[in-house]
């Protein structure tokens, strides 16, 4: 049986600085049908590994719905309207997606958040995301919102300079990450991906992140 100290802990929210916070548990209710969007969004857009301007292929594989797609390749990173690989617009993002995505960044104060973009990674282990501004937006003053499901992740969390030593968050199945205003530029990424078996995933850790780009 649940116990009720042990749920409401895992339901915390934990600030990690200035209009950025750690929803613990904010997307549990919603994780399944999330998963079963992301199978039916990627059996038309599938994952594939995007190679970086240098040509390194990058080890989480992508996808996006929405009006535009975040995209990297030889020529860099930009937002797209189309998929590349499939030549057609990224699927229509559910609106479970959006409307958990705009209650979460509500949540923390941001009341005017609208996500045109939902990346779409997914890790296996071994897989991860060295630390990183996200700086592809026009619209700085709008928050990202990351979503975590199935295998559990570290979370990088550092500063406005690379340099800076990021602290160390478990991101666990439902856990949602909103980070905006003061810090929206902050470097964060993924700490290698631990081998596991997630009981609705197996191997792999899915993260959305919703943004505003324009
Ligand atoms: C990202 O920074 O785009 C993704 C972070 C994550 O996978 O939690
Ligand atoms: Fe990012």
């Amino acid at each position: 049986m649940m116990q009720p100290d042990l749920f409401a802990d895992e339901r915390r929210t934990l600030p990690l600085g200035p209009d950025a916070a750690l929803l613990g548990g904010f997307a549990t209710e919603s994780a399944e049908a999330l998963i079963s969007h992301i199978q039916h969004i990627t059996a038309s857009s599938p994952f594939r590994h995007m190679e970086t301007r240098s040509g390194k292929r990058m080890s989480v594989a992508m996808s996006n719905c929405g009006s535009l797609g975040w995209v990297s390749d030889r020529s860099g990173y930009r937002y797209d309207a189309l998929d590349p690989l499939t030549g057609n617009p990224w699927p229509h993002m559910p609106r479970l997606f959006r409307e958990l995505a705009e209650h979460a960044a509500r949540s923390i104060g941001f009341h005017n958040f609208t996500p045109e973009a939902c990346l779409i990674n997914q890790y296996r282990p071994g897989a991860r995301l060295s630390l990183h501004q996200d700086m592809d937006e026009q619209d700085r003053t709008a928050p990202i919102v990351s979503v975590s499901l199935g295998l559990p992740a570290t979370f990088l969390w550092g500063g406005h300079h690379r340099a800076c030593r990021p602290k160390r968050y478990s991101l666990i199945h439902g856990d949602v990450v909103v980070w905006g205003g003061a810090s929206r530029m902050i470097f964060h990424g993924i700490d290698v991906l631990k081998e596991g078996k997630h009981p609705l995933t197996e191997d792999v850790r899915f993260n959305l992140t919703f943004r505003k780009v324009r």
